[in-house]
């Protein structure tokens, strides 16, 4: 295993954005940025041995500022909606920032995917990127000591461990929103996916995507990916749900929740024959099929168009500091919030 630092570009005021690069024997690579502790890239030998880049992504750090739908982000305190941009609590209402329609906070208003994060290579397969965030950024309460690390291994599985130490009671609710297509970056949409998750509810919503407190089993519905399906099969269907989200965008409930790490989503690509296993210690993941990418450029000026890669954010429930009937991401002020999520790419046997 290595790890190499390079240049990848400027802030506005002037701070240099560096790409870490985690390597491995076979090299295959796992590129993170510093800005938004974000997951560039993630180069692996698909079936016929080519190298290929599975994560869409930008080249520049003007790109990702400017056009970014959070590819790749470390996204926190809070990560999806908060309806009506506020919780409480012990009585006490805190207005967060409405940031989508005004009426809604979606991945706490943003600070954390766009700020520069601290970076310290810990290992030669390991780098830690660290942010302190600030009381009431966004109206969230808390001073939040905030990191993330990044792990590679010989098997081209990414290790992502999360830890957050508020000094103010709080909600942590940490995610990475990385946009998978296993065909490639450059390589159309991902409707030919497989996938399959180990889920036998899903969080229903509202027109606004808040959770109305509801988790409907999927069987019998649209929403059953409990055997692998592909992801174009129903994804246009005349399902209320999916008139609301336009697609698949919804939260699937973990079976089983025992806060202990476990293989629950697999997803695959017969074009290129590659398998992505996400394991996770958290209760819910967010299934984006990437419904309002609208065609903006990419890396090497390739057009992200809808539905051209898909997220899997695993995380607490939309809104759980609304819902007090789902799993709860409170965490006391000093007490440190925990998880963990594996990325892992294999050849399909
Ligand atoms: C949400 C999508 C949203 C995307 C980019 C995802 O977590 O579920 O609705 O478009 O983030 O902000």
């Amino acid at each position: 295993m290595s790890v190499e630092r390079k240049e990848f570009g400027t802030m506005p005021d002037g701070r240099t954005v560096y790409r870490y690069i985690l390597s491995n024997s076979s090299e295959n690579e796992v590129h993170i940025l510093t800005l938004g502790a974000t997951l560039h890239s993630f180069i692996v030998d698909d079936k016929n041995g080519n190298k290929t880049d599975v994560l869409l992504g930008f080249d520049t750090v003007e790109d990702y500022l400017e056009k970014s739908d959070y590819q790749g982000a470390t996204v926190g305190p809070v990560c999806n909606r908060i309806g009506n941009a506020a919780f409480s609590i012990d009585g006490v209402e805190y207005k967060l920032t409405a940031n989508e329609k005004d009426v809604t906070c979606l991945h706490s208003g943003g600070e954390y995917s766009f700020v520069v994060w601290n970076a310290m290579v810990i290992d030669s397969d390991t780098v830690e990127f660290s942010y302190i965030s600030p009381d009431g950024l966004n109206g969230f309460p808390g001073t939040i000591n905030n990191s993330v690390t990044f792990k590679f291994t010989e098997e081209n599985k990414l290790v992502i461990k999360y830890s957050a130490v508020s000094d103010k009671d709080t909600f942590i609710n940490l995610t990475n929103h990385a946009y998978f297509n296993l065909n490639g970056f450059d390589s159309g949409d991902i409707l030919s996916h497989s996938i399959m998750i180990d889920a036998d509810k899903v969080t229903a919503v509202d027109t606004m995507s808040i959770p109305t407190g509801e988790n409907f089993s999927v069987d019998g519905t649209v929403f059953d990916f409990r055997q692998p399906k592909l992801i174009g099969k129903d994804i246009d269907a005349d399902n209320e749900q999916l008139g609301f989200t336009g697609g698949f965008d919804h939260n699937f409930c973990i079976n089983n929740w025992d806060k202990t790490l476990r293989k629950c989503i697999t997803a695959e690509s017969d074009v290129s024959g590659l398998k992505l296993n996400v394991y996770t210690d958290l209760p819910g993941v967010q299934f984006y099929a990437g419904n309002f990418l609208k065609g903006i450029c990419g890396k090497e000026q390739k057009p992200m168009n809808k539905r051209s890669g898909f997220c899997l954010e695993t995380q607490y429930y939309p809104d759980t500091p609304n819902k007090s009937e789902f799993p709860s991401c409170f965490c006391k002020a000093g007490e440190e919030f925990v998880s963990q999520t594996v990325y892992e790419i294999t050849l399909a046997e």
